[in-house]
């Protein structure tokens, strides 16, 4: 065989829900990488004969490898802190008092219009790099930080430039309907018409977003104002997805549902009626307990419902200055089990394979199967629960991204 590149002495937890163990394991297996994509998995007793002169062997010192891990929701490009509200809610205050009082996503809009698109590039190259330095291979991000035509766009630029400059892959969705801008203060639906008639046109235009989200809920915007958003979108070809149930079950998962939505994320509060419909639509639910654990919430998602109805958990770090202000995708995989009670193996499917499925890429990505994509890591670990159960010291040993290993940034 003519490979690029072949894997051996390592363990492959591949994901692949097509093989029977648990992680889809294939204990001391083999790897082979053509072109940029996974040639060959299997055992590697079996592997095929190839020209061992001309081809990089890498071995793993029986290691264990998996997918590259995909943070499928965050809103990593953004500008200034909100460490005074994190303060404020220490006195008391709670996340939605701080944003009925004008501060919230809207003290990050104002931070965001100030800022130019090399300043929001520099911080967001290294986030990227602190995800990258964990294994993660692609990301989501969001906009949601201009609420004006002019500065929606750039953030939406920046992401895009993000992914062409790093070894990462950028997946964008425009999220222009995150919060009710102070000149809309008291015109919800002035500001709905604006966000269909100019800012997704002009999205849409420059080719800027994979998708478009919305944040249905009191604080925000109310289902009619939702259903304008995600049909607008839906019609121009783009992915649906969803801020719902994070405070209050508003009915917005199930409208999400109804429209076909890739994911509904946050969901504390999402009832069996929803868990259901979201079934039905094959949308996967986006779990994210950064921020249920940064703004101390108690309402748990309905995990044994997600379960029984066999909705995919896609676990994400939702990295954010207001409510998870946690730039770690491994940390999420912990905090998915010691607070929401996942399994390792549903915690590691949440960044890998169900991931891939809630941004509409599982065809290419998010497991090691023949075919897709050579986006891989190498961990030091004796067993992929490990992944899961400690944190702090980085065993992520090496990346192979597109077929080829990464220097890993410092
Ligand atoms: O996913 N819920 C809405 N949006 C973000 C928070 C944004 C912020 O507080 O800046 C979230 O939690
Ligand atoms: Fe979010």
């Amino acid at each position: 065989m003519s490979w690029d590149q072949v894997w051996i002495d390592v363990n492959v937890a591949t994901m692949d829900t097509n093989i029977q163990e648990a992680y889809g394991v294939i204990p001391q297996a083999a790897i082979a990488v053509k072109d940029g994509k996974i040639a060959w998995v299997g055992p590697r007793s079996e592997l095929p004969e190839f020209d061992v002169l001309a081809t990089p062997v890498y071995r793993g010192k029986g290691g264990w490898i998996t997918p590259g891990l995909i943070d499928a929701h965050t809103h990593l490009v953004f500008a200034g802190n909100r460490a005074n509200e994190f303060e404020q809610r220490l006195q008391g205050a709670t996340y939605a008092e701080i944003a009925r009082a004008g501060g919230g996503i809207i003290s990050t809009v104002n931070a965001c219009r100030d800022a130019d698109e090399a300043e929001l590039f520099e911080l967001g190259r290294q986030r990227l790099n602190a995800l990258a330095r964990e294994g993660v291979t692609t990301v989501e991000i969001k906009s949601g930080y201009g609420l004006n035509t002019e500065t929606e766009l750039k953030l939406l630029r920046v992401a895009r430039e993000l992914g062409e400059h790093h070894h990462i892959d950028v997946s964008t969705t425009f999220l222009g309907a995150h919060a009710i801008p102070p000149e809309y203060k008291d015109n919800a639906d002035a500001y709905i018409d604006l966000v269909i008639n100019d800012m997704l046109p002009a999205v849409i235009a420059e080719n800027l977003a994979d998708a478009v989200d919305v944040f249905c809920e009191n604080i925000a915007f109310n289902l009619e104002q939702t259903e304008r958003v995600l049909t607008a979108a839906k019609q121009a070809g783009l992915q649906i997805k969803l801020h719902a149930e994070q405070l209050t079950n508003m009915g917005g998962s199930a409208l999400a549902a109804k429209l076909g939505a890739k994911s509904v994320d946050h969901i504390e509060f999402l009832d069996e009626a929803g868990v259901k419909a979201i079934s039905e639509s094959g949308t996967c639910a986006t779990l994210l307990p950064g921020a249920f654990y940064f703004l101390r919430e108690t309402q748990l998602p309905p995990i044994d419902l997600l379960r029984q109805y066999k909705v995919p958990m896609v676990i994400a770090s939702d990295f954010n200055p207001g409510s998870s202000p946690i730039c770690s995708t491994l940390l999420m995989l912990n905090m998915a089990c010691t607070l929401f009670r996942l399994t390792p193996e549903e915690a590691l499917q949440g960044v890998t394979i169900n991931a891939a499925k809630a941004l509409g890429i599982d065809n290419n990505v998010g497991s090691i199967t023949v075919g897709k994509q050579a986006d891989f890591c190498l961990w030091d670990i004796t067993t992929p629960a490990q992944l899961a159960y400690a944190y702090g010291v980085n065993l992520c040993k090496t990346v192979v991204k597109n077929g080829q290993v990464v220097a890993l940034p410092n």
